[in-house]
């Protein structure tokens, strides 16, 4: 059975990252008949910013369960369900959203999802898919009008650090730019959908039919 793990960041109603990245979900939802769904809204139930008890939960060095870490817990556990991730999130200012950035703070966790070795930080997390498709009003680096974008670079390692090395951005950029900008991006989303691996069935083992 596949689970979907679908996170979507922005609060608003008319979200370009919100209407993508559940168009991604329906998508591997039609690809994996049957599959589970958990929607982790962070708009709609922020994860709580770190505070003096999560701290000190982190920093005893005690692997004793502690009510401070009940959220954290919970958000790892439906990452460790899920066979792939989805998140929709906007940029803002160059870099992840406060709410997406409290998220990780809850599922990066010393000694839970990652260990410090001589030889770096080690994931400990199975390894699966993450698709993100990312709204911003301007446009990155990689054009004449471009921004800094510490977002996508940012996501990849602290991601990777917790063993999740296969992540794919799906860029809606232009988005401030008026509605053919819009178009455009959303255009160019969809035929990226249309073109992914993870969009089509399976096929089916030829001793399997
Ligand atoms: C607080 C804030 C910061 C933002 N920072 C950036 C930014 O750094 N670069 C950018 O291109 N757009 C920025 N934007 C615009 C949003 O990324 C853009 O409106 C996006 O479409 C919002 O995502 P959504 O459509 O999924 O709600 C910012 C918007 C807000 C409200």
């Amino acid at each position: 059975m596949t689970t979907i793990l679908l996170i979507r960041v922005s609060p608003r109603t008319a979200s370009f990252s919100r209407l993508i990245a559940t168009e991604i979900a329906e998508r591997l939802l039609h690809a994996h008949p049957g599959a589970d769904l958990i929607d982790r809204d962070l708009a709609k139930e922020p994860p709580p910013h770190p505070d003096a008890a999560f701290y000190d939960a982190i920093l005893s060095r005690s692997d004793a369960p502690s009510p401070a870490l009940d959220c954290s817990e919970q958000m790892i556990a439906e990452l460790e369900q899920a066979d792939v991730v989805v998140i929709g999130t906007p940029m803002n200012n160059f870099t992840v959203p406060s709410t997406l950035k409290a998220w990780l703070d809850h599922v990066v966790r010393i000694r839970r999802t990652f260990v410090s070795t001589a030889e770096g930080k080690k994931g400990l997390l199975r390894d699966r898919p993450v698709i993100v498709a990312m709204a911003s009003g301007g446009y990155v680096n990689d054009t004449p009008l471009g921004q800094p974008d510490f977002l996508t670079p940012y996501l990849r390692a602290i991601l990777g650090c917790i063993g999740l090395n296969q992540v794919e951005f799906l860029r809606l950029e232009g988005l401030a730019r008026g509605p053919e900008a819009v178009e455009r991006a959303l255009t160019q989303a969809r035929a990226t959908i249309d073109r992914a691996a993870w969009s089509r069935r399976p096929a089916v083992a030829a001793d399997k039919v």
